[in-house]
């Protein structure tokens, strides 16, 4: 097990994959390739990985044609030996939640692992040793890792909770009692995001481009194929990232494409105070002008 799991309980390692089920898998394919740089590999009529490094997929993606928007399916984390992910799964009994076995197309995918639903009803898969590549996709403008989710819920305490009680992650930062930036053992500012909401939805995926050429690439690429911009460049102060927002609800939730995401060194991730930001549009965006200005939301 881990060394600092003498003094605290150690969460996943970092986010694997995301699931969604969308009504035209060829069009999202097209779409993933174009605009965020997805590299397709196994797929049939019904199902498609894609992948931005050497992990074995990034995005799972299930056909549904009875479908008009994307659905959330589920998210697989990196578990990083068998003693954690033994440790995850007592913790997941003790706190009265039902193990669930993986789903059958990552069974296939890693050496062991669990799942469990979390306060949302969303499917978490928890495993180790997730295959991977030995080569990179060959270079076009990919991004170099999936970062974060970010969800929205009627369920923020319950939610909260149960990823930081339960699963182990660290809270970052917060923003006032409202949005919470949880990390996980591989420090990254945010491995997920939650934020206080009437319903439940995934609201974006955030995908590492590796420099703000890519992401300016990546925003021109969008205005050409006349793709919304749901939030223009932005520069956030929870993780100093300088990003972008793409939406087409039939290809997912939005796509953060982003640069400079803020990883913690080791003594920080053993030590960091979160912060409690307030709900001030500059602490979303230190760029925005005034505290009234808004410009920058969606
Ligand atoms: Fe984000």
């Amino acid at each position: 097990m881990s060394e600092i799991s003498g003094t605290r309980n150690c969460g996943p390692a970092g986010v694997a994959f995301v699931r969604l089920a969308v009504p035209d898998l060829t069009s999202t394919v097209e779409f993933l390739e174009y605009h965020v740089g997805l590299a397709l590999e196994g797929h049939d009529e019904s199902h498609a990985f894609l992948r931005v490094g050497i992990e074995h997929h990034s995005v799972e993606l299930v056909a549904d044609p009875s479908l008009t928007e994307f659905r959330y399916d589920g998210v697989g984390f990196h578990v990083a030996d068998t003693d954690d992910l033994a440790d995850l799964q007592q913790r997941v009994t003790n706190a009265g939640l039902e193990v669930l076995p993986l789903t059958d197309s990552t069974k296939g995918l890693c050496q062991e692992g669990f799942a469990v639903r979390d306060p949302n009803g969303t499917l978490i898969e928890l495993f180790t040793e997730f295959l991977e590549y030995a080569e990179t996709p060959w270079p076009d403008l990919r991004p170099e890792r999936l970062v974060h989710p970010f969800i929205v819920t009627d369920k923020y305490d319950e939610t909260l909770e149960f990823y930081l009680g339960v699963l182990g992650f660290q809270a970052s930062d917060y923003v006032e009692d409202f949005t919470a930036f949880l990390r996980c053992e591989d420090r990254y500012h945010h491995s997920l995001a939650i934020r206080r909401s009437t319903k439940f939805s995934l609201e974006h995926l955030c995908f590492i481009m590796g420099s703000m050429d890519g992401v300016m690439r990546r925003r021109a690429r969008a205005q050409y194929k006349n793709v919304k911009i749901l939030g223009d460049v932005v520069n956030h102060s929870a993780s100093t990232s300088i990003a972008f927002y793409l939406f087409d609800e039939k290809h997912g939730p939005r796509y953060e494409l982003c640069d400079g995401h803020r990883v913690f060194t080791p003594d920080e991730h053993e030590t960091h105070r979160p912060r409690r930001l307030k709900r001030d549009p500059r602490n979303i965006d230190v760029w925005r002008a005034e505290a009234d200005d808004r410009t920058w939301a969606h």
